[in-house]
């Protein structure tokens, strides 16, 4: 399913087109907007890759054979990527939750599909998860990778293009081709 980064540029490519949930743009506008934010923002390229494959487990989940959670996606994704790249797309969720919890204005400003979800997602974090949260070493990284995200949902931005990141991939995956 997941072999090599080619892989990956291939799911895109043929599956991008799907609408990104409830937003105006598909999910290869998302990915490649996310990404092009962080990349403008002078993240490093770890976190750039977390960016372009933070909702990878949405697309995956189009295959006939993918997996079917958010888990099985990054387990799949496992060999290819350091911690650094796969745990900020782990903690995607726990990052809203966070953000809701600690900054009051943050579940306003999310989208109204961002704000259905967080209710599904068990809502803004209490006291006790917070603190489990920011001891965690990448929560700073998911938190950033948060803030792309819910920025890029506008149909017109200019982004990178897939092959662009998909050099960035390359350089980060640990095994090229099995
Ligand atoms: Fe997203």
């Amino acid at each position: 399913m997941i072999r090599d980064v080619q892989d990956i540029l291939d799911l895109y490519a043929h599956h991008g087109s799907a609408p990104y949930g409830a937003e105006t743009v598909s999910h290869l506008q998302h990915a490649l907007q996310t990404a092009t934010l962080a990349e403008r923002s002078g993240e490093a390229p770890e976190i750039i890759a977390a960016c372009f494959m933070h909702d990878i487990a949405s697309l995956l989940r189009l295959l006939p054979d993918g997996p079917r959670s958010s888990e099985a996606a990054l387990a799949a994704l496992a060999d290819l990527f350091e911690p650094a790249v796969l745990e900020p797309i782990r903690l995607h969720v726990a990052a809203k939750r966070y953000l809701c919890a600690v900054e009051p204005d943050y579940e306003e400003s999310l989208s109204p599909p961002s704000q259905m979800s967080l209710v599904e997602q068990g809502g803004p974090m209490d006291e006790a998860e917070v603190e489990r949260f920011m001891h965690n070493e990448f929560a700073y990284d998911a938190v950033r990778l948060r803030r792309y995200d819910d920025m890029a949902r506008k149909p017109e931005m200019e982004t990178q293009s897939l092959h662009h990141f998909g050099r960035v991939l390359e350089s980060l995956a640990t095994v090229a081709t099995r």
